[in-house]
């Protein structure tokens, strides 16, 4: 569907980039520019940067960039239609006659509608006699009326067709109900089936208050322990915490991180209700990402046993790439959070969580446990591998600290100490730009390749019709002149010929050509490409002179394409030449 401009315009008024930007990412002010922790990708120091005059976005670390709406589109993942929806809801505006042919669309919407009536009917099951074992189940944890309610949870009868039914009886299509992965299709086909039969239901709830899928749990000790929604057209594990909806707005900048949908019930109920988990699945770098949104410190609480101890050693790596300040508490007493806190009260566990250690003591533990420090070579490993670790503090003071910790603890000099954490750190500072630099050149040359083939070969033209595209974009007022001047056919790359037909054509209509306006018809990456030719335009002069200077060079090169080029003579033709430079061939 295409949208008149008129409405993407007052759209765009409503959703000034900044404040839509803001819930995302931490901006600084810096000059007329803002910045901030990319949140595409994990950085330590801002590359992040915003631009309020062009109401764009460009990262300088991955190459990131758009207008708001490819801004909303990468980072809720969503197409541009449903990126364009997500403003407009939130600057409280309808969508124009709201799309009739948008299939999808359409179909993510019944599968949050399913979702939610099934939640419902879940929940209504528990205090019915047909739910008397779920309801057994929850009270056997301790949990109360309260927090069954605030949960949304429930219970599946242990039946194949309850819910079908039910759903059916709602006007839900088997089609809808697959999609929600609420019921499959039997292998001989036909047959339609409930996938949650005697569990607890645990629904998960987005951040705008979506029932997007649902965990289930056995009640007994029978395997899988777990069944999860996979992935469907309004949910991605990775990309969801568990009890965000509620822990964000009592995190106050602190979330506690968990591994378990129980613990952080339990958690809640006991009155820490800033806890979360990651959904059947690992932690990932988007989780990080997503906590590093909504907290500056989070603490990791996670299962006693080997398999908690490498799950929180995986989370503080991707955690300590967004910058948030990490803190751990080991569980002395208990398999997990949620038996802690039914053996001991809510009271102990808040001594454990103003006791917590900071990421680096509870690491350095873990490393003295691998070595034997009663003798001298044990503790000779043991500080070079503490001496590595600790120059991974970005603060002096805190490797300074350590340092003494260390050192009265190992009887070693401090000052031996600092000096080979900074010989660690001058290394590893080294590798790391290193890295870093050959990840900027590579991203920013990968996506060229892939959005601009031709550039490679033709360099020079290139930089000028990414010259002369900027600055159309920046000053739609010269587009007439470069009309005028350069047919489209001149361009010499496929890529900005289709860029600037674009522009031609909706200048022509007396449409818009500011970024946004163009995200509708080029993909993300398209998006990025073009922001990075407004970004390089904004920093220079720009004239109506300059627009014919750019011009006369792209209609240069483009006449010089038919000719043939000197790297192109093949190795026969070139010996041609020169035998007959040097007259030695008639
Ligand atoms: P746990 O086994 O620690 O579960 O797995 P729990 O939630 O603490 O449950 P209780 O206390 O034993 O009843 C931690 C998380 O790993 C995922 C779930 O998200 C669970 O909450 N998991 C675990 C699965 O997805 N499937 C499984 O079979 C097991
Ligand atoms: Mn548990």
């Amino acid at each position: 569907m295409a949208l008149p401009d008129s409405f993407i315009q007052e759209l765009l008024s409503r959703n000034d980039i900044e404040t839509v930007v803001s819930p995302y990412v931490r901006l600084k002010r810096r000059g007329r520019n803002l910045v901030g922790l990319c949140p595409f990708h994990g950085e330590k120091s801002p590359s992040f940067t915003l631009y309020p005059d062009t109401a764009s976005f460009y990262c300088f670390g991955c190459g990131a960039g758009g207008d708001v709406i490819t801004f909303i589109k990468r980072i809720e993942n969503l197409d541009y239609l449903d990126a364009v929806r997500f403003l407009a809801d939130r600057a409280g505006m309808k969508m124009p006659e709201d799309n009739k042919d948008d299939a999808v669309g359409r179909l993510r919407l019944r599968v949050l509608q399913a979702n939610r009536d099934a939640a419902r009917f879940f929940h209504s099951v528990l205090y019915s006699p047909a739910g008397k074992a779920g309801l057994d189940y929850y009270y056997g944890r301790g949990y109360t009326d309260h927090t069954i309610r605030r949960f949304g949870l429930g219970y599946a009868p242990d039946d194949f067709h309850t819910l079908r039914d039910y759903m059916r009886g709602k006007g839900y299509k088997d089609e809808e109900l697959i999609a929600a992965f609420l019921s499959k299709r039997s292998a001989n086909g036909g047959h339609l089936y409930d996938i949650f039969r005697n569990r607890v239901i645990i629904p998960i709830i987005d951040i705008r208050g979506n029932v997007i899928a649902f965990g289930g749990r056995v009640l007994d000790d029978s395997k899988p322990k777990y069944l999860n929604s996979s992935d469907t057209l309004v949910f991605k594990k990775t990309n969801n915490l568990f009890a965000l909806n509620f822990a964000k707005a009592a995190a106050k900048g602190k979330l506690i991180l968990c591994e378990g949908y129980m613990d952080v019930i339990a958690l809640h109920q006991a009155g820490f209700q800033n806890a979360v988990a990651a959904l059947g699945t690992s932690f990932t770098a988007e989780h990080a990402r997503l906590i590093a949104r909504y907290a500056e410190e989070v603490t990791l609480v996670f299962d006693a046993d080997a398999a908690g101890q490498k799950g929180t050693k995986r989370a503080i790596g991707l955690l300590r790439d967004t910058g948030v300040d990490i803190r751990v508490i080991a569980i002395p007493d208990g398999k997990d959070p949620d038996e802690f806190i039914r053996l001991h009260g809510p009271e102990r566990f808040k001594l454990l969580m103003e006791r917590a250690a900071n990421d680096v003591e509870y690491r350095l533990i873990e490393l003295g446990r691998q070595y034997p420090l009663s003798t001298a070579d044990g503790r000779v490993l043991y500080l070079r591998e503490a001496s590595r670790l600790l120059a991974e503090l970005p603060s002096p003071i805190e490797r300074d600290v350590y340092a003494g910790k260390l050192s009265a603890e190992l009887s070693v000099s401090k000052d031996a100490i600092l000096a080979q954490i900074e010989g660690n750190r001058k290394r590893q500072q080294k590798q790391q730009q290193g890295r870093q630099l050959s990840q900027i050149v590579r991203r920013d040359e990968e996506t060229l390749r892939r959005t601009n083939p031709e550039a490679q070969k033709h360099p020079r033209a290139v930089s000028a019709e990414e010259g002369l595209l900027g600055m159309l974009i920046l000053n739609p007022d010269y587009i007439g002149a470069a009309a005028a001047k350069l047919p489209p056919e001149q361009m010499v790359t496929a890529f900005n010929r289709r860029l600037y037909e674009r522009l031609l054509e909706r200048h022509g209509k007396d449409m818009m050509v500011d970024l946004p306006f163009l995200a509708a018809d080029f993909s993300e990456e398209e998006m990025a490409y073009i922001t990075r030719m407004v970004r390089e335009a904004r920093e220079r002069v720009n004239s109506p002179g300059e627009v014919e200077q750019y011009a006369d060079v792209i209609i240069g090169e483009h006449g010089l394409l038919g000719l043939e080029k000197p790297e192109e003579l093949s190795a026969e033709s070139i010996q041609r030449i020169l035998d007959t430079m040097r007259g030695t061939r008639q």
